[in-house]
């Protein structure tokens, strides 16, 4: 079947680094030209090694995703220099640990802003340059296991209430956008090393044992165990798949 990807463009919000970029880099691999956008400085030299590696366009732009204004016009430039994206991937997303009973306000509203406005905004910049052009597209948002389950033994109330309403924002999307021919799905991966959950084993070092521990084939993921399914999503091959969360977790969820 065909994937039907070269030529088209994708936005891959925090996709500086890890997740994100892995995916990135991907997509560029199918022949997509891809852009990044992220709070990073290193975003840019990102974009411009993909655009290297694998011969396509690509664009790095400095942006956060809890400024609606600014990912408007993000998306702007993306379509003025590569033309509409019709693939997006929402890789932007931070985690704060800590007992609920003492979470300040400011890091509460943090996690909620960029998990799941930050996710908002970028599909609503998305969904409107598609609606305006009158071509089709296909969001892949990243949720997580922690919207299904509760991780042990750290404690993360906001980060996980971000990743559940993540993926029934997914869901809300599909069905209000599939007579337009725009598909929204949720990915929710298990534990994948990246500099996310390094930041969080390197306070706790006990912490990986305990985690692996849980995973059924007895090992973290690495982000581009995480590829495959994106561009599956992102392609045709996938064109009857909306509104779905697709979990990636090495069996963590089915224990
Ligand atoms: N690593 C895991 O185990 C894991 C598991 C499930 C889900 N996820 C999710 O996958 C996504 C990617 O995570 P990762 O592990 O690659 O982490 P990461 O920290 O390596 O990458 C996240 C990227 O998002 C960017 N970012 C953060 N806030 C932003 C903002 N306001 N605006 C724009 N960019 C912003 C960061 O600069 C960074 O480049 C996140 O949504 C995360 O919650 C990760």
């Amino acid at each position: 079947m065909e994937l039907n990807l070269a030529g088209k463009t994708a936005v891959v919000t925090g996709g500086a680094r890890g997740i994100g970029l892995s995916v990135a880099r991907a997509l560029a691999a199918e022949g997509m030209n891809v852009a990044l956008l992220d709070l990073l400085d290193g975003v840019g030299a990102a974009a411009d090694r993909i655009a290297q590696d694998f011969g396509v366009r690509a664009y790095g732009q400095r942006l956060d995703v809890t400024d609606q204004d600014a990912t408007n016009a993000a998306f702007d430039a993306v379509r003025d220099e590569l033309g509409t994206p019709q693939v997006l991937l929402t890789a932007a997303g931070i985690e704060i640990n800590g007992d609920s009973i003492d979470v300040a306000a400011s890091d509460w509203r943090k996690v909620i802003d960029v998990n799941l406005t930050g996710t908002f905004f970028a599909s609503q910049a998305f969904g409107r340059g598609l609606l305006q052009a009158g071509l089709p597209g296909s969001a892949i948002l990243i949720a997580s296991m922690s919207g299904l389950i509760v991780n042990v033994p750290q404690w993360a109330a906001s980060y996980n209430s971000s990743k559940a309403a993540v993926a029934h924002l997914a869901k809300s999307l599909a069905v209000e956008w599939a007579k337009s021919d725009i598909r929204v799905n949720a990915m929710s991966p298990g534990y994948v090393l990246t500099d996310l959950t390094r930041q969080i084993i390197e306070r706790e070092p006990e912490l990986e044992a305990d985690w692996v521990s849980l995973i059924p084939q007895g090992r973290m993921a690495t982000p581009e165990d995480l590829t495959g399914l994106v561009v599956f999503l992102a392609s045709d091959a996938s064109r009857y798949i909306t509104g779905q969360q697709l979990v990636i977790d090495g069996g963590y969820t089915a224990v």
